[in-house]
């Protein structure tokens, strides 16, 4: 399924139901009133002659938007002045997040809207202000959007993957102590109260996001064309390249001796643990000559134990 935007996932709807919920003539040109349409605070502006509807809370700190001024068909809030495309609901000042809009339709000089959510699209708008608050490292967005989905009931493994893929592509040098964090959050949140569990995944994602923001991005090598390579083979394909890196990275900042030392180090370890048994036999070989103490830097590949 191509991926969403914004703008469509902000204005999903179910369609269920359509409320009457104002005359088109109490909405003053280039302003904005607040109405209560099943519970829900609404804000219903009017701005080139076109009638919107969002939430009436500021997604910042929720101020009611109907304090706002309406400008080209942008609502303003009043309080610390983001922005919001009235169409879309989307922001123009990412600190705020985007408001929520609610589709409308006019019948008779009447405006009728239909406040009811799709739980699905609700998930996936929540993910998408996850990534976006991990990109741009906005604490209040992670925060919020963690809350969110926890109330909708996303599983913490759905909230931890959005991080995770974020983490693993979003930085260069690869694996670092951030994903570590955030996976020890991920283990113990099965254990914690759910109030717990929120601040464990926040914590988990605050620290991704920082150390992902003062990183190279990773560019991602295209995914193999193929998926029936078993899970234990993937692991043991993910060491070997752990491996390689972790040496490789060491071996950059070390004097040419102990970088040397570093790279047979590695290239032992992946022997001993390649598939083949060519490099099986090589290993042997090597502990043998390790144990007579022979000159390591001379080769004999042919030598074999059996
Ligand atoms: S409360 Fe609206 S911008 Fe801060």
């Amino acid at each position: 399924m191509a991926e969403q935007t914004r703008h469509e996932l902000n204005t999903h709807h179910s369609g269920a139901e359509l409320i009457e919920c104002a005359e088109v003539s109490e909405i003053p040109d280039e302003g904005v009133i607040a109405v209560n349409v099943a519970g829900q605070p609404i804000a219903l502006a009017k701005s080139d002659g076109k009638i919107f509807a969002v939430d009436n809370r500021c997604p910042h700190m929720g101020y009611p938007l109907n304090r706002g001024s309406v400008h080209d068909g942008i609502l303003i809030c009043h309080w610390h002045h983001a922005m919001f495309d009235l169409a879309s609901g989307c922001t123009f000042h990412p600190f705020a997040d985007d408001v929520q809009p609610y589709p409308i339709e006019i019948r008779e000089g009447k405006v009728y809207i239909d406040v009811s959510a799709n739980g699905a699209s609700a998930i996936e708008r929540w993910k998408v202000r996850l990534r976006e608050g991990l990109e741009q490292s906005i604490n209040l967005i992670l925060a919020k959007s963690v809350i969110a989905l926890r109330a909708l009931d996303t599983a913490p493994d759905a909230i931890v993957e959005v991080g995770a893929l974020y983490g693993a592509r979003g930085r260069r040098v690869g694996w670092g102590p951030a994903m570590t964090i955030l996976t020890c959050m991920a283990n113990v949140a099965g254990k914690l109260s759910d109030p717990d569990k929120v601040l464990a995944l926040y914590q988990g994602l605050l620290h991704v996001s920082d150390e992902t923001s003062s990183s190279a991005p990773r560019i991602a090598l295209a995914k193999l064309e193929t998926d029936t390579h078993s899970l234990a083979q993937l692991k043991t394909w993910f060491r070997y390249f752990q491996m390689l890196e972790a040496a490789f990275q060491q071996a950059e900042e070390l004097d040419e001796a102990r970088a040397q030392m570093t790279l047979v180090a590695a290239s032992r370890y992946l022997a001993a643990h390649a598939p083949t048994a060519r490099a099986r036999r090589q290993t042997a070989n090597l502990a043998l000559r390790l144990h007579r103490g022979d000159d390591l830097s001379a080769d004999n590949p042919d030598e074999a134990v059996d």
